[in-house]
């Protein structure tokens, strides 16, 4: 398969989780890639085993960021595909929020994303693609993700509101909302390995399909809204949850 081939794709967080896995499908159907993080040593190592370029850079930063638009335009020129991907996950109950946990999140899944679109515009090419990887937790109210959950609804609507901006140049940006996905977010909560384990079976029940996704499934649907055969979708959110977003007030 060669639909990406020829485009040149960023990832942010593309040393782990969903982020790596979709470098690995960009690579595989034909892309130039460029990974970023914050730790170089996964950076460097996650590059190595895909072939693709690592940049280390915090989406928290605005220098950062200035930085690594600066060495992909030196590297690459311009950008077709903009994964904007990055993200952490910290629980907490609303009577515990404090103000770096609430900056924490905003600034990394919200202000970080928003930041990495605006300064990358200079470089993406018309036609470009812009995926905001978002999450169905945007919606569904669940226990102790107040700030995650808003940080991603904020990223959902700034999706819209950045597709019409950018309609123009025939740039399109679109939401990909996950359930539940076995990645290594869980274990970087700061939450006890049993915490985690008790958590990810209730939350397992919960999904009408009764079961959590892969890194791999997510890719697949970020790499279609890559290419040109998602030429005719914007503004767009897509679910892809084992059916969370239902939420049938009755199950089977
Ligand atoms: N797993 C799920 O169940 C799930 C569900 C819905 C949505 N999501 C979203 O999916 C995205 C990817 O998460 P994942 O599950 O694949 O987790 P992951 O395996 O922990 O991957 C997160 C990636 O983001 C990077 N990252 C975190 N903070 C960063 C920052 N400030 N600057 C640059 N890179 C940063 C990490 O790199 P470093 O280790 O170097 O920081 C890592 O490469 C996140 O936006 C998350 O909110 C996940």
């Amino acid at each position: 398969m060669s639909k990406l081939n020829g485009k040149v794709a960023v990832v942010t967080g593309g040393n782990s989780g969903i982020g790596y896995a979709a470098a690995e499908d960009f690579i595989a159907n034909g892309a130039t890639v460029v990974i970023t993080g914050r730790n170089a040593e996964k950076v460097a190592a996650a590059a190595a085993e895909l072939g693709a370029t690592g940049i280390v850079a915090d989406q928290g930063s605005l220098e950062d960021l200035d930085q690594l638009v600066s060495q992909v335009k030196n590297q690459f020129g311009k950008v077709d595909v903009l994964f904007v991907n990055a993200g952490i996950f910290v629980p907490a109950p609303v009577e515990h929020i404090s103000e770096e946990h609430f900056d924490s999140q905003m600034d990394i899944n919200f202000k970080g994303a928003v930041f990495t679109l605006q300064k990358f515009l200079p470089i993406l090419n018309d036609g470009a693609s812009v995926i905001n990887l978002s999450s169905v937790n945007a919606y569904t109210g669940m226990a102790n993700t107040a700030i995650y959950a808003a940080s991603k609804a904020a990223l959902n609507s700034f999706t819209r509101t950045a597709a019409t901006e950018l309609a123009p140049r025939k740039i399109r940006v679109n939401a990909v909302n996950p359930g539940p996905v076995a990645t290594e977010i869980f274990s970087k909560s700061g939450l006890p390995e049993e915490a985690i384990n008790g958590f990810a079976s209730a939350m397992q029940q919960r999904v009408p399909l009764k079961s959590f996704g892969t890194p791999e499934t997510i890719a697949k649907l970020v790499a279609f809204l890559a290419s040109d055969d998602a030429w005719f979708i914007t503004g767009a959110e897509y679910n892809i949850d084992g059916g969370v977003n239902v939420n049938p007030l009755l199950a089977n």
